[in-house]
This record gives structure tokens, sequence and C-alpha cells, in this order.
């Protein structure tokens, strides 16, 4: 009788698994089968009542049927489990799109690409080098010799004796003229660090991008025909610009471009200190002892060399007037380009 009920109880079980559709059904199943007053202890129940001698068989085959029963439930509860938590990734088709924020390029990375195509197209390749620069390349090799006071136009941040981070992207004219022949005739963008005072016009760290040209009859007036071009496609065609005499140990003669002040528009404002200009870069002829370091012939090649900083670039193209918010990830500065 016993026997029969066990079997009974295993086929219902199975029925009764069958139409379980969710983690609620399956819980009445449990209760049903394996609750204190379930279907299964009332079998257990009934062992009082048979033969000794049937019970060691009966009592087995019962065990094993609970213990079928628990497994099955189990594992199906697991696959709810699982179901849940892939349910909730699955999309409801009624709920509005998600709406990805999409990055955008910082406006120094902008500025960058704007005048590396310029360049570009003007025949110019691009080259970086690295921010830790030995003092060799950074001064020494520049024409800045030790303890020369041009040195402290630029105040350094010194790793050590020999190293620092470089103040400028000029020593990379240097590695470049070490490892190749002339005619070198490229850009080279990057970040360079100095130890002033953070202020609205300057920051500890900025960005720029050298040029060096060397050749054969290389003459100041490419120099100038190359940076009014460059400018006048940066600003557009009507700008106004001037060259005015200045010194770097690394060109002779040397010179710094002016553009008009992009607030005044010339008359005269703070932010020009009152002159109705705005430097824009630091350019010359490249000095024949910079040559001799790098062992090209002075008498055989002459170049030009600029370098602009890139937040000032920036900064007069856009009406900018503090170069600390480049750096401050001020979102609704950045939306703005
Ligand atoms: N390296 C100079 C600076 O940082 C700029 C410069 C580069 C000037 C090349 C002349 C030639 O101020």
């Amino acid at each position: 009788m016993l026997a029969q009920n066990t079997d009974k109880v295993n086929i219902d079980f199975l029925k009764d698994l069958s139409g379980v559709k969710n983690a609620d059904d399956l819980e009445q199943i449990r209760i049903k089968y394996l609750g204190r007053n379930g279907v299964i202890s009332k079998l257990f129940n009934q062992l009082k009542h048979v033969a000794i001698e049937d019970k060691p068989a009966l009592g087995k085959n019962l065990n094993l049927l609970r213990s079928e029963v628990t497994s099955q439930i189990e594992k199906l509860k697991s696959s709810f489990v699982s179901q849940k938590s892939k349910g909730d990734l699955q999309m409801d088709l009624t709920l509005p799109g998600k709406k990805y924020q999409i990055g955008s390029k910082h406006i120094l990375t902008q500025t960058l690409d704007e005048i590396k195509s310029i360049f570009k197209e003007m025949g110019f390749s691009v080259h970086v080098g690295p921010e830790l620069e030995s003092d060799y390349n950074n001064f020494e090799a520049l024409n800045f010799p030790k303890n020369h006071p041009a040195r402290d136009m630029q105040d350094t941040f010194f790793i050590s004796k020999d190293f620092l981070l470089r103040t400028h992207t000029s020593p990379v004219q240097i590695r470049l003229m070490e490892n190749m022949k002339p005619p070198v005739r490229a850009i080279m963008p990057g970040r360079v660090y100095r130890n002033e005072a953070v202020s609205a016009r300057s920051f500890c760290m900025f960005h720029q991008v050298e040029g060096l040209y060397v050749d054969t009859d290389v003459t100041f007036a490419e120099l100038k025909g190359t940076l009014v071009s460059f400018a006048s496609q940066f600003y557009g065609e009507d700008l106004k610009y001037r060259f005015r005499p200045s010194y770097f140990p690394f060109t002779e003669p040397s010179a710094e471009m002016d553009i008009t002040c992009f607030i005044c528009k010339g008359s005269g404002c703070k932010i020009c200190k009152n002159t109705g200009w705005m430097e824009i870069l630091g350019c010359g002829m490249v000095d024949p002892n910079v040559f001799e370091n790098v062992n090209y012939d002075p008498e055989k090649y002459t170049g030009y060399a600029f370098g602009m900083g890139i937040e000032r670039i920036a900064m007069l193209k856009y009406g900018i007037t503090d170069i600390r918010i480049f750096f401050e990830n001020d979102i609704r500065f950045l939306k703005q380009f």
C-alpha cells in the first residue's frame, strides 16, 4: 500500500512540476510535497503501520523520493533565479531609449588637431619627444650654457641635477636633428612644465607645438610666410599681425609674432595691457651653435624654428580669458566646444 502510494506521489510530483511557471508556483509545490504536513511527511507517517520486515526497504524508498523531490525543486528554483537576473537586463521595449553620453574631444585636442592639419598640408611631419628630459637637450644643446641667465626665462622643475621636466618642446628639435639628416620639416607637439605661480595667464603645465625646418637656403622670409599662412588659416583671412624682434638662445635672429587682441580688437584693453596686440609665438633662424651641437654643417644648412603655446592659441581664438579653465574639467566649459 505504502509502496504504491510512494509511486503515485512520485508521478503526481512530476506532473505538478511540469506545470510550474514561476517561482511562486514552485513554492506552492514545495509546500505541498515537502512541507511539515506535506504529502511526503504523510507517507513517512504511514511507515508506522507497515510490517516490521518491510520497513527498511520502504523507508529507503521514501528517503529516495524525498531527496529526489528536493533536488528537482532546488534545480528549478536556481533556474528561476538566473532567469530573473537575466530578465533584469532584458529590454522593456516600451521604455524610452537610453541616452548615451558620447564624449567629445577636449578643446585643446581640437586646437592641436587643427594646427597639425594646417602644417601637414604645408609638408610638415609630426614628431613627439619625452616630457622628462635631460638638462642637455632642454638647455645645453639649445645654446643655454650652464649658469646662463637665459635659463631663468623658464623656471624649471628639476628631477635631479641632470634631468628635468621639459620647459618647452624645443628639446625635440635636438632629438630630431640628432637622428636625421636634412631636410627636416616637422612639428613637435607636447606637454611642457614650468615652475611658475599659477594665475589666469600662466599654469605650471601647458602644451606647445614646436616647428623646425632645416635645409640648404632656408630663409627668414620663408619663416614669415609659413607662420602668416598658418595664422590666417587658423584665425581667418582678415587677421592683423606683426613680428617683433626678440631673443632666444637657440635662434638668431629671433622674433615674436603678435596678432590683434581678440578682446578689444586692437584698441587696447586690460588683457593686452593696452597694446592692442597679443603674442602668439616665438620664432627665429636656428642658431649655428645648435647646428654644431647636432653635427649639422652650419656653413651648408640654414633653418628656422618656432614654438607656440596651444592654450594661448586657443584662448585667442575662442576668447578664453583664464588658462586654468582648460584643466578644471568643468563640463559647462568643455561642452561649449
Ligand atoms: N621654446 C621657446 C619658448 O618656449 C619658443 C621658441 C621655439 C622660440 C622655437 C624660438 C624657436 O618660449
